[in-house]
């Protein structure tokens, strides 16, 4: 990889309020899915917890807007490839611009958490190219910075365009899409074919998608796998939506669920020192990917 600018001298910070994002991801590894591979534990609700208040409202927003036709206008404006040409070490400096203003109990910005993912990955002795999953996989979240609101970057993904399990977490907010009235597209199947495959199946818009469209040239098959569907909670954790999957999706889903918990359930104490560990990453994103990715 060449000598870019370092994440030191990126410039100076826009600051977003990352607030409901970061509010999720603790929402869901402290109170959805404390337990590796298990389903979610009931009593996550907890109405009379104001501090679920921000997630909640994440979730309300997300299940009423995250409709078909969003989706379909999400991906024509984004898929295009068209907005940034950047070197995986820029889009690491432009996703750390993402500052969480509101949460004093996280004190993790994108970069630490997408090294300590792939750290912890790198410690356990797998694949390198599953290492560069852990580096990689949040990237998509520059979505933020390009204007989208959280809940159509972060949360836990689900298809559109047939109807929503009631295994996503905070199902009842579905009650306000106006795709869960529509008749083309709230029976089981919806607008596509049992077995279809995931690859033919809208999931809703967000980080996941997104990154998956920049790198899918570059990665072999079970990385992409990991990025598509690492939020895709109701699949990989619930056990849902397998009347959608082929065999190959269910060949892949050993890999997605092998990620999560990388994910999840990385947070270390020492927080790795990127300096230090720059020419190791260096070296793996030149074996992979090109010097430029477009997003
Ligand atoms: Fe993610
Ligand atoms: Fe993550």
């Amino acid at each position: 990889m060449a000598h870019g600018p370092t994440l030191q001298d990126s410039n100076s910070p826009t600051v977003l309020s990352n607030d409901a994002g970061e509010a999720w991801e603790s929402f869901i590894e402290e109170s959805v899915y404390p337990t590796p591979g298990t389903p979610a534990k009931e009593g996550y609700r907890d109405y009379a917890n104001p501090k679920r208040d921000t997630v909640r409202a994440f979730y309300e927003q997300n299940h009423r807007f995250q409709t078909y036709d969003f989706v379909r206008r999400k991906r024509a404006e984004y898929l295009k490839l068209n907005r940034k040409q950047m070197s995986v070490e820029q889009a690491l400096a432009f996703l750390n611009t993402l500052v969480d203003d509101s949460d004093p109990d996280i004190e993790l910005d994108q970069l630490q958490h997408l090294l300590q993912t792939s750290e912890a990955i790198r410690a356990d002795g797998h694949e390198r190219w599953f290492v560069l999953v852990g580096l990689l996989h949040d990237l998509g979240k520059v979505l933020c910075l390009f204007g989208e609101p959280q809940w159509a970057v972060v949360g836990d993904t689900f298809p559109v365009g047939c109807r929503f399990s009631d295994r996503i977490v905070y199902n009842e907010f579905f009650a306000a899409n106006p795709d869960a009235e529509n008749p083309w597209y709230n029976s089981e199947t919806g607008v596509y074919e049992r077995n279809c495959g995931l690859r033919n199946v809208r999931m809703s818009w967000g980080h996941d998608e997104y990154l998956y469209h920049v790198v899918r040239d570059y990665l072999p098959e079970p990385a992409l796998y990991m990025i598509r569907y690492h939020s895709f909670y109701a699949w990989h954790r619930e056990g849902e939506y397998d009347y959608l999957c082929d065999d190959h999706d269910r060949a892949m889903l050993p890999w997605v669920q092998k990620f999560n918990p990388y994910d999840l359930y990385s947070k270390c104490p020492t927080p790795p020192n990127w300096s230090e560990l720059r020419p190791y990453y260096q070296e793996l994103v030149a074996e992979y990917l090109p010097e430029t990715l477009a997003f």
